[in-house]
C-alpha cells in the first residue's frame, strides 16, 4: 500500500476539498478514516460487501463483530432498516444527530458481513458536519467502526489513526480531537424496551426518559444473556496494566504507589477530585471532575501512556451516577489484562 494522505479542514476550502476527495475514494470501494464527534471512524459504502471487507482486512476484525452504518437523513436511516420501531422514531427523534446507535432490524439492502451474519443492524447518524457532509456527498451510507487495530485503543485524533493504520489506508481527514470522546451509545430498540448494549455519553436515565419505558442493561438476568457481539474487553485497552483506586489521602497514595516497586517515570496517575501532591512518585495528570471533560480526555491520555512506554496507569475512582456509566464502562474494559481472552 502507498503511503497515506492525510487531508486538513480547516478553512471552509480545505473541508470541502476533503470532502471531494473523502467521496471519491469511498465511491471506488475503498476505506478513509473520518473524523466523527465520537471517536474516528475507518469508513465504506455499507451497501458494497467489498467495500466493507476492505475494513474488516485492514483493521484485522473478526467478521464476527458486527459494524454501525452511519447515515445523514432520516429517510436514509429507514432504506437500512426492515422496520422503524416506535422506539426507534422516539430516540432517533431526541438524539440524532449525535452519539447514539440504534440497533433495529435489518434490511436486505445491507450486506451480511455489515451485521455479522446477525438480523440486526446497528444505526448512528454523526453530529460531526464532515461525516455528514461525506455521507451526503456520496448518496449511500457508510459502515464505520472506530479507525484503530482491533485489538488496540480507540482513536480520538488524526495522528492516533495514523500511528495504528498509516500505510494500512488510502486516507485519513484531520479534523483534530474529537469533541465527544468515547464511542456512542448502543441501543438495542428491537423489543419493547430500550436495552443498552454499550454505554456512553448519553446516559440509560436520558434513553428512559425520552423513551417513556425503563432501560434495560446487557445481559439482564430477568431478560437473558444477550450481548453485543463485539464487546471484546480488550478492544479498550491500553498496553500497560490499568487500575482503578480510591485513596483518603496523598500518603495513602504514595505508599501504595511504592508498593508496586516500578520506575516512577513508567507510573501514570489520573486524578478527578483534587490534585495530588508533587511528591507523589508518579507522572501526575488531572481532569476536572465532569464527566464530558473526561470522557474527552481519555483516550487521549491512554494513548499517551502507551507512547510514554508506561507499565502501570492508576486511574482515580469515579463519582457515582449514570452520567459516568460510559466512562466507568470503558475504565472497567481498560482493566481487563490483555490476555485475559474476552
Ligand atoms: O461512536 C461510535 O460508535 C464509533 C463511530 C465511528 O461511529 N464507532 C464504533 O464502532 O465505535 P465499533 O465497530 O468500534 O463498535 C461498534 C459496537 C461494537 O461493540 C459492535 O458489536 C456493536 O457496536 N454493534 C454493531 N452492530 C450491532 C448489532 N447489529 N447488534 C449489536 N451490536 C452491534
Ligand atoms: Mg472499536
Amino acid at each position: 500500500m502507498p503511503t497515506t494522505e492525510v487531508l486538513p479542514t480547516h478553512t471552509p476550502a480545505l473541508f470541502q476539498r476533503a470532502v471531494v476527495r473523502a467521496a471519491e475514494v469511498l465511491r471506488t470501494g475503498r476505506i478513509a478514516a473520518l473524523p466523527s464527534e465520537t471517536v474516528y471512524g475507518l469508513a465504506a459504502n455499507a451497501l458494497s460487501p467489498e467495500a466493507v471487507a476492505e475494513i474488516y482486512r485492514a483493521k484485522g476484525r473478526p467478521s464476527t463483530n458486527p459494524l454501525i452504518v452511519h447515515v445523514a437523513t432520516a429517510t436514509m436511516a429507514r432504506v437500512c432498516a426492515a422496520a422503524w420501531p416506535a422506539l426507534a422514531e422516539r430516540l432517533a427523534g431526541r438524539f440524532w444527530p449525535g452519539p447514539l446507535t440504534l440497533v433495529v432490524p435489518k434490511s436486505p439492502k445491507i450486506p451480511e458481513l455489515v451485521a455479522a451474519g446477525g438480523s440486526t443492524v446497528g444505526l448512528r447518524w454523526p453530529a460531526h458536519p464532515f461525516f455528514q457532509a461525506v455521507i451526503r456527498e456520496c448518496g449511500f451510507p457508510l459502515a464505520a467502526p472506530s479507525a484503530n487495530p482491533s485489538d488496540q485503543l480507540s482513536p480520538t485524533t488524526a495522528e492516533h489513526v495514523l500511528a495504528g493504520l498509516g500505510g494500512r489506508i488510502p486516507l485519513i481527514v484531520d479534523a483534530g480531537p474529537c469533541a465527544v470522546g468515547i464511542e456512542s451509545t448502543v441501543v438495542d430498540v428491537t423489543g419493547p424496551n430500550p436495552r443498552i448494549l454499550r454505554p456512553g455519553v448519553i446516559s440509560s436515565e436520558q434513553i428512559a426518559e425520552a423513551a417513556g419505558v425503563p432501560a434495560l442493561a446487557a445481559g439482564n438476568p430477568s431478560t437473558g444473556p444477550l450481548r453485543s457481539p463485539g464487546q471484546l474487553h480488550r478492544h479498550y485497552s491500553p498496553k500497560a496494566r490499568l487500575v482503578v483506586w480510591s485513596w483518603r489521602e496523598d500518603r495513602e497514595l504514595a505508599d501504595r504507589l511504592a508498593g508496586e516497586s516500578i520506575d516512577p517515570s513508567q507510573v501514570h496517575l489520573l486524578a478527578h477530585s483534587r490534585i495530588p501532591s508533587e511528591a507523589m512518585p508518579a507522572q501526575v495528570s488531572f481532569i476536572p471532575d465532569d464527566p464530558e471533560a473526561f470522557a474527552r480526555a481519555l483516550y487521549g491520555y491512554l494513548h499517551l501512556c502507551d507512547d510514554r512506554g508506561a507499565r502501570l496507569i492508576v486511574i482515580e475512582e469515579l463519582p457515582a451516577g449514570s452520567a459516568w456509566d460510559g466512562v466507568r464502562d470503558r475504565l472497567l474494559r481498560a482493566s481487563v489484562p490483555a490476555d485475559a481472552g474476552l
